[in-house]
């Protein structure tokens, strides 16, 4: 790790593929006065993330030559990074990598960026979502081994600038993670689509059901985030004995109905997850 980077000031980072997240992981690091310095990304839109803190080339080769990142960000596609990652073996030893690829183990990471003059890498591994995109994501970490502290505090930075940041020991947990809060945001839009729908079902016009199950997940995530309740308690506190919640509820909860069908939802997601690890 560079002097810049552990007295607080901006690091020189490396940001490889400037997609949906690689941009969003942008926009987070700019409002906090972090930005990388030279981005790859060989889409032609990925030009017009250039400006006067970053340098945007379409392959490693062009990467200025002199360029010495103390941190390089990996937001390609899992199925890209046989072919993408070799490319940055040379700053192993210097950079600390910090991946964050579905699936991609930190011992698979690691044997990409393997050759025999190099050292073993720095990676950690991380799981954010897509809330990322407006800086209200959840993302999990987790080093690997030879992470200086220096490195993780520089990892956690460029992570805490798209959101909450949590740290985990133990790779294993990524999986359950990835299934719970990776592919949580896709179950609270299902659930929005669902009272959309069933709206409908009940008459009310089209523009105001999208308007009310749109404003009522949005509200009540919101209220969940503000208040220091746990969510059951926050359900309790709208729950009438014999209202109209209560009504809703006593079908939402039988045990064949929501418990058990979030619980295996997960399981699936957690199963998947496992079986495309690599
Ligand atoms: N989206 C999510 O919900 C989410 C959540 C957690 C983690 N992730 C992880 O985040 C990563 C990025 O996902 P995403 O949704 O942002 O994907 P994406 O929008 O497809 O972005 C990937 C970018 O990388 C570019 N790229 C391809 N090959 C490259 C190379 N060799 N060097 C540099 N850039 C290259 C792509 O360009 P082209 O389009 O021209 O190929 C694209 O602009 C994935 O590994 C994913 O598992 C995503």
């Amino acid at each position: 790790m560079n002097e810049t980077a552990a007295a607080g000031q901006i690091p020189p980072i490396l940001l490889i593929g400037c997609g949906r997240m690689g941009s969003a992981m942008l926009a987070g690091w700019r409002e906090q006065g972090l930005a990388a310095s030279v981005a790859v990304d060989p889409s032609p839109a990925a030009a017009t993330f250039a400006g006067p803190d970053m340098t945007v080339v379409a392959s490693a080769d062009q990467i200025p030559a002199g360029f010495q990142p103390a941190a390089i960000v990996l937001a390609v596609k899992p199925q890209n990074a046989a072919e993408t990652l070799p490319d940055y073996a040379r700053f192993a030893g210097s950079a600390v990598f910090l991946s964050i690829m579905a699936g991609r183990t930190i011992g698979g990471i690691a044997n990409l960026l393997a050759t025999p003059n190099t050292s073993l890498a720095a990676i950690v591994r991380a799981m954010p979502n897509t809330p990322a995109a407006i800086r209200q994501g959840v993302t999990v970490a987790c080093p690997g081994p030879g992470v200086q502290d220096a490195q993780r505090a520089l990892c956690d930075r460029l992570l805490q600038a798209i959101g909450t940041v949590a740290w985990v020991q133990d790779e294993a947990l990524l999986d359950p993670v990835t299934a719970v809060s990776g592919s949580g945001p896709a179950y609270v839009f299902l659930l929005a689509e669902l009272m959309e729908q069933a709206a409908l079902e009940q008459g009310i016009p089209p523009d105001l059901a999208r308007i009310l199950a749109r404003q009522t997940v949005a509200g009540s995530g919101a209220l969940l985030a503000a208040s220091t309740d746990d969510a059951a308690s926050l359900r309790k506190a709208v729950t009438s004995p014999g209202g109209t919640t209560a009504a809703a509820l006593a079908v939402l909860m039988e045990p064949n109905a929501c418990p058990s069908i979030v619980s295996a939802a997960i399981a699936a997601a957690t199963k998947r997850s496992r079986e495309l690890a690599g």
